[in-house]
């Protein structure tokens, strides 16, 4: 019973995190300068409001009412997605670092959940694989022809570790949900692995230490 409301409540961040999704690239295809670009996002769009809709689905079947398990995580991600920087350069490494989190926390849920939960998950995480690839030469590209680009983006990686993942208390909520449904050092391997490696795909290489707390929680080395 306690692992099914932890269950809730990891499902619950991640459905949230899968609307603010759909909200971005619905924005990002209005906005979109091409076409192709355009129909690129506005398909993206429809993937990760095809997510969200899955996991409201999961939490229903598990008897949760899905507004209320998604409230918890509303500021956090709100926060998180509203973030505005004069840098694109910045701007663009928090998209592609923050999807990646969630993309790992997928991999990360293939372990602990129901195989109902775990057929859905896969077909996520199939759509995610392209959206991730889009993204990686998007922001190659963007560093390849801007000056001291790579600098910046990882001075945006450390900030972004630093500020909004393992020690801002409300940035690192949908996190907190995670940890409770247990596995703590294989979670937090996965993501410094994943971080580690799309830093690696974009030409950055940087140090990343295992954190030995992410928000309140102190997490036993
Ligand atoms: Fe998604
Ligand atoms: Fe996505």
């Amino acid at each position: 019973m306690a692992e099914n409301a932890a269950l809730i409540q990891v499902l619950g961040a991640i459905a949230y995190g899968e609307l603010k999704a759909y909200d971005g690239a619905k924005a990002e295809a209005e906005g979109a300068p091409t076409e192709e670009e355009r129909r690129w996002h506005r398909q993206v769009a429809a993937e990760e409001l095809r997510h969200h809709k899955g996991f409201v689905k999961r939490l229903e079947a598990l008897g949760a009412d899905p507004e209320r398990a998604m409230a918890p995580y509303h500021t956090a991600l709100d926060e998180y997605h509203a973030r505005v920087s004069d840098d694109p350069v910045e701007e663009a490494m928090f998209g592609y670092l923050g999807e990646g989190i969630a993309d790992d926390l997928l991999q990360w849920l293939q372990k602990v959940a129901a195989p109902a939960t775990v057929a859905f998950v896969d077909t996520v995480i199939a759509d995610e694989v392209g959206h991730e690839a889009a993204a990686t030469k998007q922001l190659r590209d963007l560093l390849e022809h801007t000056p001291n680009g790579r600098i910046r983006a990882a001075k945006a990686a450390r900030t972004m570790h630093a500020h909004m993942l393992w020690s801002g208390r409300s940035g690192a909520a949908p996190l907190m949900a995670f940890l409770r449904l247990g596995h703590t050092p294989d979670l937090v391997r996965a993501i410094v692995g994943g971080q580690a490696r799309r830093l690696r795909a974009i030409g950055i290489r940087l140090w990343l230490p295992v954190p030995d707390r992410i928000g309140p929680l102190k997490i036993a080395s």
